[in-house]
């Protein structure tokens, strides 16, 4: 089986208005994300975070500017084609409550003709990566499991196609801080391994610095910042940016430390 090339993805003056709505969910966003780059968002409750994600599937219409994957504008892809290439985990999990863990997972390599054997393979395995054992949650129904075994399972749902481009919004916004950190790190081997394109929504900015090769800082719309996080942390560009991400000045030391300790051991 061949493993298709994560895509690239730009923005170009990308404005997103709501009917009915005076201001704009976005406005004029540019930005680019690398094959293989794994950018993340960040900003206030409302900012525009998930309909940035939504834009990227179609989920939500530009009304101005434009997107393009690998050169290509977005409305010139088939929706459904694209979308089975895209793996989305939506803020608030969205599985389906009829079909068990197994069958949602199942889901979008069955469309893609995947033959039997391999599916359950792959749900067996991807269970594993979100530390769900397959012998427990495979025949549960979501309203069986806690909101993080939930999230997880959606994180699982997402990957499962290898997908060229993830978007995952709050993934682990329900999962205790006892398991965060270990899932990050898996989350993050997976992508490494492959080198899947990645959208990573979290309102902990401490993730964010963690996982991001680049952050993204949205605010009421606008993208404020985008850099890598050695570079937003050392010269914030505005004082959003700069309260959001360095905070105090023990924190933003911390914060620094931290970064250090992780820029060394990639
Ligand atoms: N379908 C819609 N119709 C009208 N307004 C919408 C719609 N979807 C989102 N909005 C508005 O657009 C703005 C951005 O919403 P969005 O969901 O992108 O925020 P967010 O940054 O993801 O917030 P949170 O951190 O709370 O998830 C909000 O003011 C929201 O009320
Ligand atoms: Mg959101």
């Amino acid at each position: 089986m061949t493993i298709k090339a994560p895509y690239a993805l730009q923005f170009d003056r990308a404005s997103v208005r709501f009917p009915g709505t005076a201001t704009y969910a976005l406005e004029n966003i540019s930005l680019q994300v690398a094959p293989g780059e794994l950018l993340t968002i960040v900003g206030a409750s409302g900012s525009g975070k998930s309909t940035l994600l939504r834009c990227v599937n179609r989920l939500v219409e530009l009304c101005d500017g434009r997107i393009e994957i690998d050169g290509v504008a977005l409305e010139s892809f088939a929706i459904d084609p694209l979308r089975r290439t895209i793996g989305y985990a939506i803020q608030g999990v969205g599985l389906f409550a009829h079909l068990t863990v197994a069958e949602n997972l199942a889901l979008v390599p069955e469309s893609l003709g995947w033959p039997r054997a391999r599916i359950d393979a792959r749900i067996d395995e991807m269970l594993a990566t979100v530390r769900l054992d397959p012998q427990i949650y495979r025949r549960r129904r979501p309203r069986a499991l806690s909101g993080g075994q939930a999230q997880r399972v959606g994180i699982a749902r997402a990957l499962m196609a290898y997908p060229r481009l993830l978007l995952l919004d709050e993934p682990f916004g329900a999962v205790d801080p006892i398991l965060r950190p270990q899932l990050q790190a898996e989350l993050l081997g997976v992508l490494r391994a492959a080198r899947t394109t990645t959208l990573f929504v979290t309102h902990d900015v401490d993730e964010a610095l963690l996982l991001g090769d680049r952050i993204a800082v949205i605010d009421e719309g606008h993208l404020r910042a985008i850099g890598t996080p050695r570079a937003l942390l050392d010269r914030p560009p505005d004082d959003f940016t700069a309260e959001l991400l360095c905070g105090d000045a023990l924190l933003h030391e911390y914060r620094r430390a931290r970064l250090a300790v992780r820029e060394q051991s990639r």
